[in-house]
Order: structure tokens, then C-alpha cells, then sequence
């Protein structure tokens, strides 16, 4: 799996922990930046991340500031985005399952790295409820239904 990350300074810290447990899955990481903890714009992020993704050339995607709020609202702008805010595993399950989010965003400023490590692989280990009414709502997201 081919995954794209990236966060404003707000979220610095926790992106370098998730590079390295999604490394430790074999995954193959493409970290856009920010690579300080120098203050930065969330917006050029979120684009950085969500502009190729949505072009398919990554299989998903995640984004991470202070709150998660910007960021993910941003991502939202791009069509073909799905990026879910979650702050819990139930929201990421769901996210994965009824929403097939394709973005996860985190707020290094609200969760523990232990709750976000959580998050992250409860997401990864999520498949979407493909062929039923979940599809129906997703492709109404994107006006194709
Ligand atoms: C940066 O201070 C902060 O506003 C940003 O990381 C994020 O929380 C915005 O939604």
C-alpha cells in the first residue's frame, strides 16, 4: 500500500510517529512535510497530500495539525476526497466501512500518540462495505448517483 502523509508544526510530532508505524507495516510512506516544527500553513498541506491522492497516485492518505479541523476541511475541498476527522476507533471503523475515507486526520493537539496509534491501525485494518447501500451514499457524496 502506497501511502501520503503530511502535517502543519501542529501535528509535526505525532506525523513522525505514524511514519514510523506505518513503515513498520511494510507500507510505502511518501511524507510531503512539514519538516519542522517552524509555524506553517495547514492548507498547502492538506493540498499537497489530497490533490495526488485523488489523481490515484496513492492508495490513501493522512493528514494531522494541532485540532485536525483544518486540515481535513481542506482535504474535503478536493474532489474525490473523503477525509475523515476521527478523534476515536469506532469513528475510524465507520470512517473505513459505511464512508470509505480514503483521508484519516488526527489533532496531535486533542488525542494521546498511544489513542492515535490505535486509530491508525483500527483504519488500515478496515475494508469498506463495498456493493450495498454504503456505495449508493458514497457515490451521492460525488453527485454520481
Ligand atoms: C496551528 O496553530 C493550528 O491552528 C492548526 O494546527 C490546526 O489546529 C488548525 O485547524
Amino acid at each position: 500500500m502506497n501511502v501520503i502523509i503530511g502535517s502543519d508544526h501542529g501535528g509535526f510530532k505525532l506525523k513522525a510517529v505514524v511514519k514510523e508505524w506505518l513503515e513498520a507495516q511494510g507500507y510505502q510512506v511518501t511524507d510531503v512535510g512539514t519538516h519542522s516544527e517552524e509555524s506553517c500553513d495547514y492548507p498547502d498541506i492538506a493540498r499537497l497530500v489530497a490533490q495526488p491522492l485523488a489523481k490515484g497516485e496513492y492508495d490513501r492518505g493522512i493528514v494531522i495539525c494541532g485540532t485536525g479541523i483544518g486540515i481535513s476541511i481542506t482535504a474535503n475541498k478536493v474532489p474525490g476526497i473523503r477525509a475523515a476527522l476521527c478523534g476515536d476507533t469506532f469513528s475510524a471503523k465507520m470512517s473505513r466501512m459505511h464512508n470509505n475515507a480514503n483521508i484519516l486526520a488526527m489533532g496531535e493537539r486533542v488525542i494521546g500518540q498511544g489513542l492515535a496509534l490505535e486509530i491508525l491501525e483500527t483504519w488500515f485494518a478496515t475494508e469498506f462495505e463495498a456493493g450495498g447501500r454504503h456505495e449508493t451514499r458514497v457515490a451521492k457524496i460525488e453527485g454520481r448517483a
